[in-house]
C-alpha cells in the first residue's frame, strides 16, 4: 500500500483515535497512519528524556521512513512534556500537538468550578502549569488520574467504573466543567457523566482537527483526492487486541 504523503498520528495507545476522529470529520480524504505505541505505555508515569527518545524515534520514521507531511501528537503527556523539542528537532516539518483545554474553559465557562483530569506527567509539567497559571479561574480542581489511562487501553468496563467511582464520585456536585486533558477520556465520557450528572466537558481534539486543516490548506498540501482517505494502523507490540479496540472506535 502506498502511504507516502499521509498524516502520521500517535499516542502511547489506542486514545489519541478520539483525536483521528475530529480530524476525520474535516479532513476525511486524507490518508493517515497511526501508531499506537502500547510497548512504552503508559507515557503518564515516564520522566521527559524517556518521553523524549520513545517520540523522537517515532516522528523520526513517520517523517523519513513513511514520509508524512505532518505529525500529530495525539497524546497530552508527550504534548505538553515533548512537542517544543521535538519542533526543534525538525525545525522545517510541521508537529501539531494536543493540549489539555483548560483555555477554552477561560473562554467559554470560567465562572464555573471545574475539573482538569489528565495524567500524573501532564498534571506535573512546566507547559501546563504555565497554561493554568495563565488561565486559572480559581475555581478548579487538579485531578492526576494515575493508572485510568491504562484501564481504558485494557477496556474492561468494570475496573473502568470502580475506577471512576472510587476517584471522581467526591466531585459530584461541585463542578460543572470537566476538561478531558487525556486523550483516552473521551472514551469514558459517558461513564464520567453517568457519575458527575450533567457537566460540561472540553476537549481539545476539535480546535486541533480546525488548525491542522487551516495549516494545510495555507501550505497548499491538501489531499485533493475525493476518495476517502485510507488510515493504516500499527502497534509497536503487533497487539492484535489493541487493533480491534482501534477500528471498533474508528467514526464514533
Ligand atoms: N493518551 C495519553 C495522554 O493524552 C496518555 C496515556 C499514557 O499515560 O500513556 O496523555
Amino acid at each position: 500500500m502506498n502511504i507516502d504523503k499521509s498524516i502520521g498520528i500517535f499516542d502511547s495507545g489506542i486514545g489519541g483515535i478520539t483525536v483521528l476522529n475530529e480530524i476525520l470529520k474535516l479532513l476525511p480524504n486524507e490518508n493517515y497512519i497511526y501508531y499506537s505505541d502500547s510497548k512504552n505505555n503508559p507515557y503518564g508515569d515516564k520522566s521527559e528524556t524517556e518521553i523524549f527518545n520513545i517520540c523522537d524515534e517515532i516522528v523520526k520514521k513517520m517523517f523519513f521512513e513513511y514520509n508524512c507531511k505532518a505529525i500529530v501528537i495525539a497524546c497530552n503527556t508527550a504534548s505538553t512534556k515533548v512537542a517544543n523539542k521535538l519542533r526543534e528537532n525538525y525545525p522545517y516539518k510541521k508537529i501539531i500537538a494536543i493540549e489539555p483545554a483548560y483555555k477554552m474553559v477561560y473562554d467559554y465557562a470560567y465562572d464555573k468550578p471545574t475539573l482538569v483530569m489528565a495524567t500524573n506527567g501532564t498534571i506535573q509539567s512546566e507547559k501546563f502549569n504555565n497554561l493554568f497559571k495563565k488561565y486559572n479561574n480559581h475555581k478548579t480542581y487538579l485531578l492526576a488520574c494515575k493508572g485510568l489511562a491504562d484501564l481504558i487501553e485494557d477496556g474492561n468496563d468494570e475496573k473502568i467504573l470502580n475506577y471512576l467511582n472510587d476517584n471522581i464520585s467526591k466531585y459530584k456536585g461541585k463542578v460543572q466543567n470537566v476538561v478531558l486533558g487525556c486523550t483516552h477520556y473521551p472514551l469514558v465520557q459517558k461513564e464520567i457523566s453517568q457519575i458527575l450528572g450533567n457537566v460540561t466537558f472540553f476537549n481539545g481534539a476539535p480546535n486541533l482537527a480546525k488548525h491542522l486543516k487551516h495549516l494545510l490548506q495555507d501550505e497548499k498540501s491538501l489531499n485533493i483526492s475525493n476518495e476517502i482517505g485510507k488510515i493504516v494502523f500499527f502497534d509497536s507490540s503487533n497487539s492484535k487486541y489493541k487493533k480491534e479496540r482501534f477500528f471498533k472506535y474508528l467514526y464514533v
